[in-house]
This record gives structure tokens, sequence and C-alpha cells, in this order.
């Protein structure tokens, strides 16, 4: 006997809850999915006619939404019943880094999983199955059983036919490539002690997965599988962008060692693009997270190991601040920069730990301005990521610090240098010969992400700079 589902509740309509519910809407027609948020403004957003005006850009959601919306997809602020009909919840909220209290800058703040928690103790009405979407530390589902289970007591007789399984199924998508992960993904991972539970979970997956790659762990290993997957993904980018810098150093080329080491069948070659830095909400946070767990358990040298991973993250940004800065005569103050690409990663519009951010910071405590053109990322976002800056940074003539731009084309004028920081497609199309004649002299490119024409650029007549390469100086 397993259980049926027929219904599901997915807490949290974020960059996870969203495309997952929306791929898992699409699979499995005979099941009704409702994602629901306290952010009323989100949830609009999901339902807006426009699709356009989604609150999420991922190549392939708008089709999903528009064949499932309203059919066994649905969005809605309405917890307390979405909850109380569900046979199973997702919980797929956010787990930032604590900023404050015990912990603070490493731990994961879950106080929006223990307020899920604590909404579903209240709103359920029967047996439920709660899963563990979000990343959490590890021994998080004892925190969700046990309040769980203390509302079990609350309850008056009449009320008891309230219970409860968790189980851990971490999501392993990563933006900009999220539904194609979803629909065919390297694993699903399984962690819990509940047979029927894990069938009941399974039971959905088998819809479109094959058996051989659902894995089932115990709840510990499957919590920490997720921060050691993370981890490891990480610390590919820092290493890799370690050796950018000794490639820029002594003549070596990045692409080349990269390639090199890739085809070692025992290595493997994805991640090992080097770039500004890793970016997203999550890499981070993941890895501070391991950090804070390794000291509780008084495992220092394995905190330290995980430690460098961030800080060769935070170094490759500030090297490449510096050495524009340098390369722009070792002033950038009243220059114009052009800054293309404001995302963490191309096919997101998401900007959360964006390298851009950190290094747009940096050129304006430089004194320059800065032209910024993103095809994704809204002008409010690119505001209230940079405004703390411009306001410090006010130049007294009144001269726009941030000018945001919503086609490429206009971004040139006037700018000493371009600094290519997402790898959006559309950049390796730039007519660089145009760009030059609305430029100022000597005019740079800098290439972090090695997704320009390097042969236009240099026929163009810039300076040119790529990430781990030699650098071209023409001026
Ligand atoms: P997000 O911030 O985009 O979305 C979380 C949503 O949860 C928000 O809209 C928030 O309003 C809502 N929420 C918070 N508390 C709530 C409550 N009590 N009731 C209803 N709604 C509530 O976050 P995200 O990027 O979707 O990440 C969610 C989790 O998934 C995190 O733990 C993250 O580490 C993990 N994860 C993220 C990714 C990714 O690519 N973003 C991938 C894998 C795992
Ligand atoms: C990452 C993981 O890839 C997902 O498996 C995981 O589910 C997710 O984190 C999560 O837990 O949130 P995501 O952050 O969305 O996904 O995107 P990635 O493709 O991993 O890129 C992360 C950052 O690393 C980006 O800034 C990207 O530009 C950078 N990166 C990636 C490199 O610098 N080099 C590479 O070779 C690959």
């Amino acid at each position: 006997m397993t259980f049926e589902i027929r219904k599901v509740c997915c807490i949290g309509a974020g960059y996870v809850g969203g495309p997952t519910m929306a791929v898992f809407a699409n699979k499995c027609s005979n099941i009704q999915f409702k994602v629901v948020d306290i952010n009323r403004a989100r949830i609009n957003a999901w339902n807006s006619k426009d699709l356009s005006q989604l609150p999420i850009f991922e190549p392939g959601l708008e089709k999903l939404i528009f064949k499932c919306r309203e059919k066994n997809l649905f969005f809605t602020t309405d917890i307390e019943s979405s909850i109380s009909e569900a046979d199973m919840i997702f919980l797929s909220v956010n787990t930032p880094t604590k900023t404050k209290g015990i912990g603070a800058g490493k731990a994961s703040d879950l106080k929006w999983v223990e307020a899920s928690a604590r909404q579903i103790a209240e709103f359920s009405s029967s047996h439920t199955i709660v899963v563990e979407k979000s990343t959490l530390p590890v021994r998080t589902a004892e925190t969700i059983k046990k309040i769980l289970e203390s509302s079990q007591n609350n309850q008056t007789k009449s009320l008891t036919n309230k219970s409860y399984s968790v189980l851990s199924n971490p999501e392993f998508l990563a933006e900009g490539n999220a539904i194609k992960d979803l629909e065919n993904p390297d694993r699903v991972l399984i962690g819990g002690e509940d047979n029927k539970a894990i069938s009941a979970l399974e039971g959905i997956y088998l819809n479109w997965i094959s058996p051989e790659k659902i894995i089932k762990t115990n709840l510990w290993s499957s919590e920490l599988s997720k921060l050691t997957a993370n981890a490891f993904l990480a610390q590919r980018i820092s290493s890799i962008n370690s050796i950018s810098a000794i490639c820029e150093e002594t003549g070596a080329d990045i692409y080349q060692v990269g390639k090199a080491v890739g085809l070692d069948s025992r290595i493997g070659n994805k991640f090992l693009m080097p770039s500004p830095g890793f970016g997203g909400s999550c890499f981070q946070k993941d890895i501070l997270n391991l950090i804070y767990l390794c000291e509780f358990y008084k495992l220092d040298a394995v905190a330290k190991y995980w430690q460098g991973v961030i800080d060769i993250n935070k170094w490759q940004k500030t090297r490449i601040s510096q050495l524009i800065i340098n390369k722009l005569f070792g002033n950038v103050s009243g220059k114009k920069i052009a800054i293309l690409g404001f995302a963490f990663k191309s096919n997101t519009n998401d900007i959360r730990n964006s390298p851009a951010i950190d290094i747009c910071e940096d050129l304006l405590e430089e004194g320059s301005s800065l032209a910024i053109y993103d095809p994704k990322v809204t002008d409010a976002q690119i505001n209230n990521a940079l405004e703390n800056k411009i306001q410090r940074f006010k130049s007294s003539d009144e001269k726009n610090l941030l000018n945001i731009y919503s086609s490429i084309d206009d971004v040139f004028k006037d700018c000493d240098a371009v600094i290519v920081l997402t790898e959006w497609q559309e950049f390796s199309f730039i007519d660089w010969v145009k760009c030059a004649k609305v430029m100022r002299k000597p005019s740079w490119v800098f290439d972090t992400r090695s997704c320009v024409n390097k042969q236009e650029v240099l026929k163009a007549g810039f300076n040119f700079w790529r990430i781990g390469s030699e650098t071209h100086h023409i001026l």
C-alpha cells in the first residue's frame, strides 16, 4: 500500500518552487499543484496574463506556464487551504546566510523554514508528507519533525488524525538551465526513513525519470550531499580561477590548460570556465553553511579548507577590479565605463551575489561612472544593488554615476572601456567597429567571460584583456 498523492502544495514561489512545480505539473497531469507564497506581488506576477512578466526568466518556463497554469498548476497566497488539502508539501523557501546573532555570516537563517513548518502544523488536516526542497543544514529535518510533532501534542483529541513524514529531496537545478535540469536530472536524491512516504515521492518522479536515477539515502546523507555537491562545484571554479591568474602572469592560456586538464576523464571538462568569480544565491551560502557545521564539530582544518574556496572567489573579483583600474592608467575617476551583463550568469534575471555588483562597486568607489546593459535584469534591480555606493559617491557636479540602458547600442557612447561581466550570447555579435567610433581613445575591452569575438575587437583597434590569456596592447 502506498499513499496516493492527488494534491501537492509547494511553499515558496521562487527560483526553485516556480520552475520545479511547473515541470512537475507538466509531467503529472493527474496531480494538482498549488504554489503558495507570502509575497503577493510575486504571486501576482506568476499569474500575469503577459508571460513576459513572470517573476523569473528561465528558458522554456513560459511555455510550461502557458500549458499548465489554471489547469493543474495554481499560484496563490491562500496558504491555509492549499496546505490543508495537500497530501504532500514541498518546502522551497529561502535559506540565506544569517546576518546577525549566533552563527552570523555563516549559518543558514532558518526562520522561513521554521515559519513554514509552523504553517503546516497549523493548517494540515490529515497525514502529510513534508519534503525539504530548500537547501538545509544537516539535521534540519529533525527540527521540522519536532515542530510538527509538538503541534500534534497540542491538538485536541478530535483533531489527532494529523500525522507527518519528513523527507529530504534537495534540488540540483542550475538557473538558466532549470527546465532542462528538472526534466532530465543527473539524479534525484530522496532521503528519509519512512518507506511509504519515499515511495509516494518516488512515484511522482517515476512519471518521467528512470528508476536507476533515483537514489535513496538516510536524511542526513541527503542533506549533506546537497551541501557537498555545491561545495565541490564551487571549488572547481575557484581552482580554475586561481590558475587563470597564473596564466596571465606566465603566458600560458587558461583555455588550453582547461582543455588539457579536462580531457582527463577523472577530472572531466565541466565547470572549468574561468570567470570573475562564482555568484548566485547558493554556492557561497552553502559553503559557509558547511564551514559553520565543521566549526560546530571542531573540524577546524576542514573549515579552513573550504574557507579557501570562498577566499579565492573574493580575491578574483578584487583582482579583476584592480587590474582594470591599473590598465586605465591607475585612474578611473571621471571616466565612463560600459558594463555588459549584470546577472550572475547568462539566461537568468537573477543578480544575487553577482560578481558584477562587487566590480561595479569597486569602480564607483574609484570615481568612475557606469553605463550598464543587461538584457534581462531590470533597472530597479540594478539601482537597488548599487544604491548604497551611489549615495556615498554622489558626484559634486551631479553627473549621473549610474546610467542603465535598455538597448546595447546606446551603452558605448563616450566610454573609455567595456567590461563584459555576464556571458550573454548577444555579446558575441557586437559590432566593435561601430562601438570604437563612439568611445574615447585609448579604448579597452575587458572580457571576464570569454564571450566576445577577439578578432573583431582587435580589428576595431581596442586594447584587449581576456581572463586567463595574454593582454593585447594597441596603445
Ligand atoms: P527565493 O528567494 O527565490 O524563493 C523563496 C520564496 O519563499 C520567496 O518568494 C519567499 O517569499 C517565500 N517564502 C518564505 N517564507 C515563506 C512562508 N513562510 N510561506 C510562504 N512563502 C514563503 O529562493 P530560491 O532561489 O527559490 O531558493 C529556495 C531554496 O532552494 C533555498 O534553500 C536554496 O538554497 C535552494 N536552491 C536554490 C537553487 C537556485 O538555483 N536558486 C537551486 C537549488 C536549491
Ligand atoms: C548551482 C549548481 O550548479 C546547482 O546544481 C545547484 O542546484 C544550485 O547552485 C543551487 O543549489 O542553487 P547556479 O548557481 O544556479 O547552480 O548556477 P551555476 O551554473 O552553478 O553557476 C554558478 C556560478 O558559477 C555562476 O556565477 C557561473 O558564472 C559560475 N561558473 C560556473 C563559473 O565561473 N565557471 C564555470 O565553469 C561554471
